[in-house]
């Protein structure tokens, strides 16, 4: 054992003050965040661990109870329980509330766990590396109408300087109701649009039938935020060759690397990023509410894209 360097194994270094983090999930076994998490903390020699675990509904608020007990540092919460935690911790913050699901939660300084959403803000960040807009006001379609895209509508209108959002869904009605929540003037208020006078771009939610009709031809940014094109298949449904060749893709999938949209806007010549920035900006705001350390995401970034790129 003695020529074993215990600080490649992170494991040996767990010790009576190690803290744990995790993610919550009903399957968590595909999640990327303790890849993430642990190796972030390994580099920067934080005594945490973060586990995955694997929750049906029926025991999530059981499992809260315990991890308070243990003195758990925090954790995120992954599908299908970003809105029911809420009702499981003692409180959550306004955009938390506005988009209603959580996915970090911390353990606050009074001994209540506190609930964030960083997807929106995760989103952005992912955007801001990625995409420069070339007009003021630029248009955006948005593709879904599930938990995903309620968080990245969120953190377009939060970014305040779009001219119009149009949200595509197969379901309409879900897309209507997804715009309906987002858009209630006593949330808007809480979150801080009226005091800091954040623009607010005109807003649309149209069905997938409908979306044949829309003027592609003015889509500055397309974002997909349906699960169509995960494991590589499927199409949405849009016709890519009536963007203009400056529209920039972005898919919120990020297996494959390439996802079967980012192939067809590359073999169209159209610029376009997948879903690892969101996933790894997320992942950093919570490290950062955990740790107050803000995370290595391109050392993150590297590990990841070799993980699910299988090389
Ligand atoms: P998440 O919380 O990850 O966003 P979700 O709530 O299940 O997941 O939402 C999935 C999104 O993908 C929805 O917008 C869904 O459309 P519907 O609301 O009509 O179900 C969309 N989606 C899934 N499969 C699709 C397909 N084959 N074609 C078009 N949209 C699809």
């Amino acid at each position: 054992m003695n020529d074993i360097d215990p600080n490649l194994f992170s494991c040996f270094a767990i010790d009576g003050h190690t803290r744990l983090l995790g993610v919550i999930g009903h399957p968590v076994a595909h999640s990327l965040s303790p890849a993430m998490h642990n190796l972030a903390l390994d580099a920067l020699k934080l005594n945490y661990r973060y586990l995955p675990f694997p929750v049906a509904p029926e025991h999530l608020h059981e499992l809260v109870v315990g991890l308070k007990a243990v003195g758990c540092a925090g954790f995120n919460i992954t599908i299908p329980h970003k809105e029911t935690i809420i009702r499981c911790i003692g409180g959550v913050g306004a955009e938390a509330r506005w988009i209603g699901a959580v996915n970090t939660v911390t353990l606050g300084q009074d001994g209540r766990f506190w609930g964030y959403n960083t997807d929106a803000a995760g989103f952005m960040a992912a955007l801001d590396e990625v995409y420069q807009p070339t007009k003021a006001r630029p248009n955006v379609i948005l593709m879904g109408a599930g938990g995903a895209a309620k968080a990245v509508v969120a953190g377009l209108l939060l970014a305040g300087e779009w001219g119009r959002i149009t949200v595509v869904n197969r379901t309409a009605e879900r897309a209507h109701r997804l715009l309906d929540d987002l858009m209630r003037p006593e949330l808007l208020d809480e979150v801080g649009f009226y005091k800091n006078d954040v623009q607010l771009p005109e807003v649309e939610a149209i069905s997938l039938k409908e979306a044949a009709d829309l003027p592609l031809e003015r889509c500055d940014l397309l974002v997909n935020t349906t699960s169509v094109g995960l494991n590589g298949e499927g199409s949405l449904g849009i016709d890519l060759d009536r963007l203009p060749e400056e529209a920039f893709i972005y898919d919120i999938v990020y297996s494959p690397l390439e996802t079967p949209l980012l192939k067809e806007a590359r073999i169209r010549g159209l610029a376009g990023a997948n879903g690892l920035g969101m996933l790894i900006h997320q992942g950093a705001l919570a490290f950062r509410i955990w740790t107050g350390e803000e995370m290595p995401v391109d050392m993150v970034r590297n590990h990841l894209r070799r993980l699910v790129g299988g090389i």
